[in-house]
This record gives structure tokens, C-alpha cells and sequence, in this order.
């Protein structure tokens, strides 16, 4: 019965697709549903195929599923499987066509494959910019072994010993040291830091592009690849923040700045190896996650799923997060239609889950981004966040159902993160239209820190979660204000209630 009022509804679209009638609908939406209408009838058409019957076959279980009206005696799971499935089964039929007449226009962009920067990793694009550049290989307790970039001083400095001044820059979910430098000497925040007169670390997370290695375990295992950002919090950060100090001397004291995943692994770490508060100087966080009450990245799909390790792990790569191209194509097109951007970006996952701001991008940028990114990460990071979504407002380390957590934590829940804990002075700056960093979220975790010392929120409405690193005006809006912050945000810090420990 609901399935002919739904072919009624989408015949009557087709139909009226010239008709003005509807002060009562967005017209956009009508006009962007009838274009696209349009173009999948042309599309059957030309396969000589019955309209009716595509819609039966293709269309049906996808509507029913948008507006959730599917039959209601079958669980979710067994849903989600099906519409994969289905999904799956569409895009291997159509030979992707069906998604490419749904997506946006590809657009063509000034991009010379000659360009040797696509091809270069961190410390040649660093170097190839006239900086000096550094790689750090250091072996973690369990035994990853991460490349950690530096740029031990400013190239125009006369002085080549490495100022004390000294910041660690932590990439987000998907990225790697590159993300801090891809803008270029006049824009990119690593440059920047550099210029302003401090030694910059840039931490490589475990399983990336540039840390893909273990003392025994082999990439391709399951094994390598069994971690979310719970082990980078506990075995990757103590290994390169106390890698620096002893290179530096125990009395030096790293600032660290993290984006996205690297601000979510420093409230873990601060939160449970509780004595890195005193270790590190200051901490500034660009798109903080830890809360995740108010998402509108893609990755909510996967939240009312993500009790289904099983299932996920074989959608989204059972080791590495290397979607089904129709998986991410899934993802990408909720991503998409809603900032209808080109296909380049909506077939990245970065971009996926992050989001894009059109506004703010440097399209200059999009080869050498597009080169970089995804650097890599393990599906169960992705698992992990899903999870906390679901977990609508917790915390929480990553939760393996009732036995699993009894065997792993000795109880049937999974701990949660003891935010209370971390007495580092911080710093959070958020964009109001970032993805996976909300206002309600980062408010709620600014309320909780002992030691804060501003909550900015970037004065710019449709700043999204990838503009803190490659944003046209992120250093205007972004970076003089963290400059400044570093510059004073421990004085300014000290003057609240726990000033004595910082003294
Ligand atoms: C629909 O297509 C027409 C012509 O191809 C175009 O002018 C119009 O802007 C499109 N509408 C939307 C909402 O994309
Ligand atoms: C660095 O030195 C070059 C060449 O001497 C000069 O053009 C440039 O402005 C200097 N940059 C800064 C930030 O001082
Ligand atoms: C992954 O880690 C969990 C928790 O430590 C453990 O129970 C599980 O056996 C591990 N799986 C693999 C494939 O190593
Ligand atoms: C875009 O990026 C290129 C390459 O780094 C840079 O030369 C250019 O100035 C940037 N454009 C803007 C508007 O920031």
C-alpha cells in the first residue's frame, strides 16, 4: 500500500515537473528533486527499461528507508544490511552509473599531474618550501612505530639551534602531519609557528601514511590494525611527548595543538595518565570531539548501527577504513546533497565525514589535498566514534556489549572518560557549522575543565571542520587569535581558581 503512495507521489513529481505549485514546499528542493528526477528517467530510458519498474527494483527500498516507512517486523540491523546490500547491489548493477546521474556535475580543476608536490611527503614539501625538515622515527610500548616530522627552526633564522619554544601539532581522523603544511609557507599553521619562533613537532598517528609499522606485527593484519584513538591516547602521545622532552630536556614545555582525533587522544590521554597535565605547557584545540550529542556528519549513519561491530567492520574495511566505494558513495551522497559540491570532493572520505566549505576553499589546494588525504586509519577508530554518537552524550572508552566490557574492563559498561581530571589550561576553538564539533558539545566539555582558557568560537557562520587547516582566511580567523593564546594563555589561565599549580 505505501509503496504505490510513494510511486504515486514521485510520478506526480515527474508529472509536474513544470507546474508552479508549491507555496507550501521549498521550491529549491522541488526544482533540485525534478532535475534529478529528470535525469534518472533520461537514464532508464536510455537503458530500455520500464520507469515503473526501475522504481520497484532501485527506488523503492531506498525511499522506504529515507522516510522510514519500511516494514517494521524486521530489526534495524537487518534493515541496514539490506539497504546496504541493495545499495551494493545497485551501483555493481548500473556499473556505478546510478550514482553518477544522482551526483553533482565533476568539475574540472587547473591540476598539473607533473606537479611533484602531489608525490611528496612531508618533510620534501617542508624542505621544497627552503625549510629545514626533520623525521623522527620512535617505537611505542606496544610497539608501533610512528614518524614524527619537525622543523627544528625558521629558515631565515641565523641560529640553527632549535628555539625552546616548542609546540606539537596533532592531525584529526584521516590526516597526518601533511594537513598542517598543504596551505603553504603564508598559510599553513606549521610555517606559521615556525615563523613565530618555535621548534614544531608534527605527530604522525599509528596506522597512517607514514606510520605503518610495528616491531612484529604485520600491516596486514588484524592484529596492527585493532585500535582506536583510545591506544594513540595511551601508547602513541606518551611515546612522542616524552620522546621530545628527552630531547629537549625534562624542563622544557611542549604547547600542544590539535585538530579534530588529536584533541579527542589528548582529553583521553590528560583524563587518564593523569600527569602529562604537568608535563605539557598549554593545550589548544581546533574542532574539539569529545561530546558527541549534535552531529550532522555522515557518520551518524553508522551510530544506531555501530553494536554491529561485525557488520561494520566488513562494510567500511575489516582492518583499515577503506569503504566499499558504494559504501562511501552511500555516505557521500547525504554528505553531498546537502552542500551539493563536485564529485572529487564527495568521493573523499575526508570530506565525507568532515564536511566542505565551498566559501573558504582553496581550490588551488584540492590536488595536493586530494593526494594526501585519507592518510589512514583503523575502522574501529571509526567504530569508536560512531559509538559515542550513539552514546549520546558519554564519553567513553570504545564499548565491546556487556561480556566483552566484563572481560576487558571488569564491568558491563565501558569506563568513561574522567574529563574532570585533566587540569591542563585549555584552550577550544569551534566553527558553529563544524560537522562533529557543535556548539552544545564544546560548551558542555568548556564547562568541565579545570583549567580553561577560552572557549573562541570563529567568527564565521559556515566555517566547517577541515577549514581550521586549509581555510582561506584561517589564519584571520583562526590563527592570529591561537598565536596570541599561546602567547599568553597560560598567564591568562593562572589567574583562575587552581593558579598555584601553574605557578
Ligand atoms: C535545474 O536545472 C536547470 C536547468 O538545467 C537549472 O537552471 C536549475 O538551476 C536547476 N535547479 C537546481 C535547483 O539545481
Ligand atoms: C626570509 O628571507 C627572505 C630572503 O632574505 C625574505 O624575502 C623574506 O621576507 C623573509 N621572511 C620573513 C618572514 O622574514
Ligand atoms: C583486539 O583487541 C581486543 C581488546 O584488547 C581483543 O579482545 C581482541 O582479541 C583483539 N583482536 C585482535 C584481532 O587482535
Ligand atoms: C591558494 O593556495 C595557493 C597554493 O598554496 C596559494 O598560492 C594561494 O595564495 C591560495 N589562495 C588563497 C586565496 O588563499
Amino acid at each position: 500500500m505505501k509503496l504505490y503512495v510513494l510511486l504515486f507521489m514521485v510520478f506526480l513529481v515527474i508529472q509536474c515537473s513544470d507546474a508552479r505549485y508549491t507555496d507550501w514546499f521549498p521550491q529549491n528542493l522541488v526544482n533540485v528533486f525534478t532535475n534529478k528526477t529528470s535525469k534518472i528517467t533520461e537514464y532508464v530510458r536510455s537503458k530500455g527499461r520500464s520507469l515503473k519498474q526501475f522504481y520497484v527494483d532501485n527506488v523503492k527500498s531506498k525511499l522506504t528507508s529515507y522516510l522510514g516507512t519500511d516494514d517494521v517486523e524486521v530489526t534495524k540491523d537487518e534493515r541496514f544490511e539490506r539497504r546496504f546490500r541493495s545499495y551494493i547491489d545497485d551501483a555493481k548493477a548500473t556499473d556505478k552509473k546510478l550514482f553518477d546521474v544522482i551526483a553533482p556535475e565533476t568539475m574540472n580543476y587547473e591540476c598539473n599531474d607533473e606537479d611533484p608536490s602531489l608525490r611528496m611527503t612531508t618533510p620534501q614539501l617542508i624542505a621544497f618550501h627552503g625549510y629545514a625538515a626533520e623525521s623522527h622515527a620512535i617505537v611505542t610500548a606496544d610497539g608501533y612505530i610512528l614518524t614524527v616530522h619537525r622543523i627544528p627552526y625558521f629558515k631565515n633564522s641565523t641560529s640553527k639551534v632549535s628555539p625552546r619554544k616548542t609546540v606539537l601539532l596533532h592531525h584529526g581522523l584521516l590526516g597526518s602531519s601533511t594537513d598542517w603544511i598543504m596551505a603553504g609557507p603564508d598559510k599553513g599553521l606549521a610555517y606559521m609557528l615556525s615563523e613565530y619562533g618555535y621548534d614544531v613537532w608534527l605527530a604522525n598517528v599509528r596506522g597512517n601514511t607514514y606510520s605503518r609499522a610495528h616491531v612484529s606485527l604485520s600491516v596486514d593484519s588484524s592484529a596492527f590494525w585493532n585500535f582506536t584513538f583510545h591506544e594513540v591516547s595511551q601508547y602513541d602521545l606518551p611515546a612522542v611527548i616524552d620522546y621530545i622532552m628527552d630531547k629537549k630536556g625534562w624542563d622544557s614545555k611542549i604547547d600542544y595543538i590539535g585538530h579534530s582525533m588529536g584533541t579527542t587522544v589528548l582529553f583521553a590521554l590528560l583524563s587518564t595518565k593523569t600527569h602529562y597535565n604537568k608535563v605539557l605547557r598549554a593545550g589548544f584545540a581546533l574542532a574539539p570531539v569529545a561530546y558527541m550529542t549534535d552531529i550532522r556528519s555522515p557518520i551518524r549513519l553508522l551510530a544506531s548501527y555501530s553494536n554491529n561491530l561485525a557488520y561494520l567492520l566488513k562494510l567500511l574495511g575489516a582492518n583499515e577504513f577503506l569503504p566499499h566505494n558504494a559504501v562511501l558513495r552511500w555516505l557521500s551522497k547525504h554528505a553531498c546533497e546537502i552542500n551539493k559540491i563536485e564529485e572529487a570532493i564527495c568521493e573523499n572520505s575526508m570530506f565525507v565525514i568532515c564536511g566542505h566549505d565551498a566559501g573558504q576553499f582553496n581550490k588551488t589546494l584540492l590536488p595536493i589535498i586530494l593526494s594526501h588525504t585519507p592518510a589512514g586509519a583503523s575502522t574501529k577508530t571509526l567504530v569508536h566514534y560512531a559509538q559515542e554518537i550513539r552514546a549520546a552524550g558519554k564519553f567513553q572508552q570504545f564499548d565491546y556489549g556487556p561480556e566483552g566490557n566484563l572481560l576487558e574492563y571488569g564491568s558491563v559498561e565501558a569506563p568513561e572518560y574522567q574529563v574532570h581530571k585533566i587540569t591542563l589550561p585549555i584552550a577550544l576553538i569551534s566553527a558553529e557549522n563544524d560537522w562533529l564539533a557543535s556548539d552544545v558539545d564544546v560548551t558542555n566539555l568548556y564547562v568541565q575543565l579545570a583549567n580553561p582558557i577560552e572557549h573562541y568560537i570563529v567568527p564565521l557562520k559556515q566555517f566547517n571542520h577541515a577549514d581550521f587547516l586549509w581555510a582561506i582566511d584561517a589564519p584571520k580567523l583562526v590563527y592570529y587569535k591561537l598565536m596570541q593564546l599561546l602567547a599568553e594563555g597560560v598567564t591568562y589561565s593562572a589567574r583562575n581558581k587552581h593558579a598555584q599549580e601553574f605557578t
